[in-house]
This record gives structure tokens, sequence and C-alpha cells, in this order.
């Protein structure tokens, strides 16, 4: 025989000091009481063929396995790498002058009322090239890789016609051919009304439907469908309109909702079999109730409350409730400028009295959900592709959120291989 076989490739990592978030048999999502449960193994391997997790366990048990590469991870940790299910990381420029109007007492709806905000993204990407959008985001996926993010959720919404929309959701393709990272797509179909449609948001909306939605899915360019369903933004009745008419075209609904008051969103997202329904600040006993009795990810963005000193949402009552809950960084130049999960683990533990498991947990399986990907991403299982990381030597899991700005991500591999 002349064609010798080409020998897969595959990486055994030996001497893990615990090995976190291993699943035996899958599981969608991690709810209520069990999101305070984690499995893990002390002093573990993990053995990965072809960029798939094919085997993992004690060391003790270790078979004798040929690797083309061993790592010894002696003192350090593996994790399954983050999945960030909400962010709106293409985007052009930034607004640090806006943040300094907010530190002399302006309001995010302020800002936007002046024609600032997500207007003011809006008017900075219509006036930069494809090119050069996709390289001032490549930058930011690179950051987030670095970070240990191994699966990123990414919106349009800053280009509000349908040129810019779909410039928009062009780089996002970009990045998925660019680079390991798995990406979701999302069209953010209604995000702010422009200046031009003042008065008219009936028309606007027509638009979107009519115009913008059926290029994007001719193209092909989106996953899911996201409306901002907020007081001073989109009504209900917008937002009905627009997911029924992305649901025709295959497009499952991720609303924002509920971040600026009690805005309805959470109903209607529920309504229309939402994945997700994100920010969720204001949450009563009926969003509750509601999210209950449905298969919508409750999404909290601790880094936007945090930015722009919001209220905190109710998480210790909706976990108590029974409900599961992801966090995401909501990375965009506007409310939440940080695209690290890590620190989005200590915002959910300090500030939303979430416990170490449960952040865990959230920024894992329960994010790879809010993303439609729990059934290949999000924990160290069996089949599932291995995107993890090797932390630094840390004394225990509880030190990641713990050690909320020390940086502790020392190696990250996507598909197996070293980034
Ligand atoms: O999720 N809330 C709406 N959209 C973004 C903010 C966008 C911006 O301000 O640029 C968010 O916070
Ligand atoms: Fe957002």
């Amino acid at each position: 025989m002349f064609n010798e076989p080409i020998k897969e490739m595959n990486l055994l990592v030996k001497n893990i000091k615990e090995l976190v978030q291993v699943e035996q048999t899958p599981v969608k999502w991690k709810k209520g009481k069990d999101m305070s449960s984690l499995s893990t193994i002390k002093n573990a391997y993990l053995f990965i063929e072809d960029g798939i997790i094919s085997d993992f366990g004690p060391m003790s048990e270790l078979p004798k396995i040929e690797a083309n590469k061993e790592i010894m991870a002696d003192g350090r940790m593996v994790f399954p790498s983050f999945c960030d299910s909400h962010t709106h990381l293409v985007y052009a420029g930034s607004r640090e002058i806006e943040y300094s109007d907010k530190i002399k007492g302006l309001s995010y709806e302020e800002i936007a009322k002046r024609g600032g905000g997500i207007l003011n993204s809006s008017r900075l990407l219509a006036s930069t090239s494809e090119d050069e959008l996709f390289k001032q985001s490549i930058c930011r996926i690179d950051e987030i890789i670095k970070l240990g993010t191994g699966a990123v959720e990414i919106k349009s919404g800053y280009g509000l016609d349908a040129e810019n929309e779909l410039k928009m959701l062009r780089v996002i393709k970009r990045i998925k051919a660019e680079r390991s990272i798995t990406v979701k797509s999302t069209y953010l179909a209604a995000h702010a009304l422009p200046s031009e449609y003042k008065g008219r948001q009936s028309e606007y909306v027509d638009m979107v439907i009519n115009e913008i939605l059926p290029l994007v899915a001719a193209e092909d360019l989106a996953d899911y469908i996201d409306v901002f369903c907020d007081k001073g933004f989109f009504t209900t009745e917008d937002t009905e309109r627009i997911l029924m008419a992305g649901i025709k075209y295959g497009l499952r609904p991720k609303i924002h909702a509920n971040e600026l008051d009690y805005s309805g969103g959470v109903q209607v997202g529920v309504k229309y079999h939402a994945l997700s329904v994100d920010h969720l600040e204001y949450t009563g006993d009926d969003e509750i109730e509601t999210l209950l009795n449905s298969d919508t990810m409750p999404t909290i963005l601790p880094g936007a409350a945090f930015f722009l000193g919001l209220v905190d949402p109710p998480v210790r009552k909706m976990i108590n409730a029974g409900l599961p809950i992801t966090i995401a960084t909501d990375f965009n130049p506007g409310s939440s400028p940080s695209g690290d999960m890590k620190f989005m683990m200590s915002l959910g533990t300090i500030k939303l009295k979430m416990l170490p498991e449960e952040v865990i947990n959230a920024t894992t399986i329960n994010g790879a959900y809010a993303m439609g990907i729990e059934e290949s991403h999000g924990s160290i299982c069996k089949g599932k592709i291995a995107n993890f990381f090797i932390t630094k030597p840390i004394p225990s899991y509880e030190f990641m959120p713990y050690a909320y700005n020390t940086k502790l991500v020392e190696r990250v591999f996507l598909n197996g291989i070293e980034q």
C-alpha cells in the first residue's frame, strides 16, 4: 500500500487538577436547584481525537493511549469554553464620549433621545467600509478567544437600513469562515428608530419586514431574529409583527426585553417560542410564571446593568422559582464594552448572589442552550466539540469568579487545536 493513512490528530491532557463541568449523560440545560450542581473529576485526563472529546476520567483509570501530543496540566484546571450567547461585537468605532456624559448624570434613554446611543453607532457604521468593519471586529474576536470563549452569538442592529444591516451580517459570516470559534448570527431587526422615521415607527417596521428581512433570508445570513422590545424603543405590537415575519423565514426569536421597564417582552418572546429573552432587569411574578411554562432561556447581561447602573434582575428569586439562567456579556459599545465572560461570572456572584457553581453553569451549558448548540458545546462530554481551556495553577474552581480581575485562562483550544 502506498497511501499510508494520515494519523488523526489527537491530544492527551494529563494530571488535570480538576476537570470541570463533566457530563456522562448530556442535559439540555441546568435549572432551579440543579443550577448549583456541578460535576467535576479531580486528578483527571482528557483525550481529544480529531477535534472531538473522545474520553476523560480519573488518572487512576487512564487507559493506554497513543497520543500525537501530550500536555501535563499539573496544578491547572480544565473548563469547557465559555458560550457567550448575546453580543453586538461587530461595531464601528467606540462611544467613550457618551461614557463621560453618563458619568455626568445622563441616563441611557436620555442619551438615546439626543440622537446618541445606538444611532451614534449607526452613523459610525454607515461611514465604515465592510473591510474596515471586519478588521475592527476580528480584533474583538481574537480578544475573546484568548479570554476563553469558544462560541459566540453576534447580532446585527447598528445598520438600521438594508445596505448596512447586510454589511454587518456579511462581516459576521466572514468571522465564521476565518476563525475556529463557533459563531451564531442574529438579525437584530429593530434596535432603534432611525431619525428619518420619527413619528412613523410602524412604517419602519413595515420596511424591516418587507425589504430587509427577505434580503437577509435570501443570503442565509442569520440563524435568529431579535427585537429591542422596551420602553422608548419597540412595542410588543412591533415585536409580534417582526417575530411572526421572521418565523416564516425559519428564524427563531432571541429578543431583548425588560431592560428599561416591564415591557411585555418576556410574554411576547415566550408566545413566539423564543430561544431566549435577554436582559430582564424588570422581572416580576408574571414574567417568572410565563418563563416557567416555556422552553425559553432567561438570559442575564450583568455587564450592562453594571456599566449603566441599572437595577439588578432578581436572579435569586428566578432560580429559587425553578428557572434556568444564562449569563452573557452583551459586548457592545454602548452598554457593555467588555467581552470577558470570567468577569461576567464575578458580576453574577458578587452582584446577583449566584453561587460559583451557578455562574459556571450559566456561562457554559446554559449559554450553549441559549444559542442552540447544547448538543455539541457547553460541557466536557464524549462526542462534543473539543472547545476548552486550561487555567493557570489555581486552588479551586471557585477561584475563577473570586479573583475577579486576574487573567487565569492560560491555554485555549478550539476543535482540539491550540489557539
Ligand atoms: O443590549 N439594549 C439594546 N441594545 C444593546 C445596547 C446597544 C448600544 O447601546 O449600542 C444592549 O444593551
Ligand atoms: Fe444586547
